[in-house]
This record gives C-alpha cells, sequence and structure tokens, in this order.
C-alpha cells in the first residue's frame, strides 16, 4: 500500500452504532420499532408530514448529541494519509464530516438539510419554531427533509460519483452495513469486478458479495488498529 492506494470506505448504519446512533435493522434497529410505510415513504410525508416531521426531529435531537467515534476518527485520518481516499455513506447523519472527513459521498441524503417540496431547493434545516413541526420555504411551500426515501431514487449526482469511485478503486472498505439495500449494496461487487481488494467490517455475517478478508468486529474496536497497521508501515 502506497500513498497513492485508490481507497473506498463504503460506510452504513453501523459506524454510528457505537456514537449511540441507532441502526435499521436488528434486534434494536429503528425498522423493528417503527414502521417504514408511515414515516419514510413520499406517500407518508403527503399523508401526514407533522409526524413524519416530528421523527425526523427526534432523530435531530438524538444525532445533535452524538460524537464521531473512534471508527469515524479512523476514517478521518485515513483521508489525511491517502490522497486519494474517499468515503461513500449511507449515513444522513453528517458524523464523518464531524470527525474531519472532506471526500464524503451522501447517497441517502443529509438530515441536517430540507429541501422544498415546490422549487427542489436545498437549505439548511431550520429549527422548529413553536409547536408546528414543519418547516416552511421563503416561497411557503413545505420543506421536507432532503433525505431518499423508501420508492425515491437517490440523488443522481453522488451516486454517479459513487459508481465512479469504485470502478476506480484499489481497496474498497464495507463498513457498518447490512448490504441489503440497493443500489449502495451493489457498489463492493463492482469494485471487485474491477480488481480491487474488498474488506469487510462488521461483527455480524453480511450477504455482501466478493468480500475478500472479513473482519468480524465492531467498527470503533476494528478502525483504530487497521489505521495503526497503516500508519506503521508509513506509506509514501
Ligand atoms: P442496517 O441497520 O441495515 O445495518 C447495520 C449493520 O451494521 C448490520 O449489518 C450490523 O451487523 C452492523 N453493525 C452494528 N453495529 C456495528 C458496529 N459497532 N460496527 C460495525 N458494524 C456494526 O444499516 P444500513 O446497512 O446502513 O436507508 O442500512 C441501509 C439503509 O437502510 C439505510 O441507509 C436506510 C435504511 O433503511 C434509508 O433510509 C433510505
Amino acid at each position: 500500500m502506497n500513498k497513492d492506494t485508490r481507497i473506498i470506505a463504503l460506510t452504513g448504519a453501523g459506524v454510528s452504532a457505537e456514537s449511540g446512533i441507532p441502526t435499521f435493522r436488528g434486534k434494536e434497529g429503528l425498522w423493528n420499532r417503527y414502521r417504514v410505510q408511515d414515516l419514510a415513504t413520499p406517500e407518508a410525508f403527503t399523508r401526514a408530514p407533522d409526524t413524519v416531521w416530528e421523527w425526523y426531529r427526534y432523530r435531530q435531537e438524538l444525532i445533535g448529541k452524538a460524537k464521531p467515534n473512534p471508527a469515524h476518527l479512523a476514517l478521518a485520518k485515513m483521508e489525511e494519509i491517502f490522497p486519494e481516499f474517499y468515503l461513500i455513506t449511507q449515513n444522513i447523519d453528517g458524523l464523518h464530516q464531524k470527525a474531519g472527513n472532506k471526500r464524503v459521498v451522501e447517497l441517502h441524503g443529509n438530515i441536517w438539510e430540507a429541501r422544498c417540496i415546490a422549487e427542489g431547493k436545498i437549505i439548511e434545516c431550520p429549527p422548529r419554531t413553536g409547536n408546528d413541526p414543519v418547516p416552511y420555504c421563503t416561497c411557503g411551500s413545505m420543506l421536507r427533509p432532503n433525505v431518499v426515501w423508501f420508492g425515491e431514487a437517490l440523488p443522481v449526482e453522488a451516486l454517479e460519483r459513487a459508481y465512479q469511485l469504485v470502478q476506480d478503486c484499489e481497496i474498497c472498505f464495507v463498513i457498518g452495513t447490512s448490504s441489503l439495500v440497493y443500489p449502495a449494496a451493489g457498489l463492493p461487487m463492482v469494485a471487485f469486478e474491477a480488481g480491487a481488494d474488498i474488506i469487510e467490517v462488521n461483527p455480524a455475517p453480511s450477504p455482501a458479495l466478493g468480500i475478500s478478508i472479513h473482519i468480524r468486529e465492531k467498527a470503533g474496536i476494528a478502525m483504530p488498529v487497521i489505521l495503526d497497521e497503516i500508519s506503521r508501515t508509513k506509506p509514501v
């Protein structure tokens, strides 16, 4: 591995689990406690925007208190070491950026942004005012969370960039994702077919294909060890 090695880290909710943010699947997962069709579909928003916003306000509160964990920090350090390191995330929590990563592709949007349902304009999510959890655009239309819901397409630019990056990488870390939700779950296979080595970091097995190395450990434990190992070899 040298300084110019092209490295991708594809992350999912598991990378933020040790920051206290619940994952989606599994026993404690959000989709075990809440119904997707009530909270994370365009139809749910049309039916009850206040319910949907209430849930995103609750999640903002939780995420707002969370700090990057050792996995986020190790990934930020990797970006410093390797000029060709890029992060592709399914997470909407912004913790990678909070840890210091700048080269981040967000596939599922960002919970701190809102989008006008009429104009499509994306702005920083306004804080809640009064009892109404729903924020409004200056044009008078409702704003929605700038996140991808079930049944919606991913932002085209982000997805295209992600495909470019995985097609061109030499090492692809797949960290903390159940690898069940497409198109994100298909990205490691694209990297594999392009000849990259795929390293999965996940305490549980996943259906991901093409993995060269499985590290069955929490990201907050595994990633600092991997970083130490890389730093020890002083890539030039
Ligand atoms: P999931 O909740 O589906 O999966 C989380 C994964 O993280 C599981 O495979 C866990 O085993 C693993 N995990 C748990 N703790 C971990 C830890 N400390 N370190 C490493 N791994 C750990 O979350 P995602 O795969 O991110 O989409 O879910 C993908 C998408 O489904 C999300 O972006 C969201 C969701 O519905 C939308 O909302 C569009």
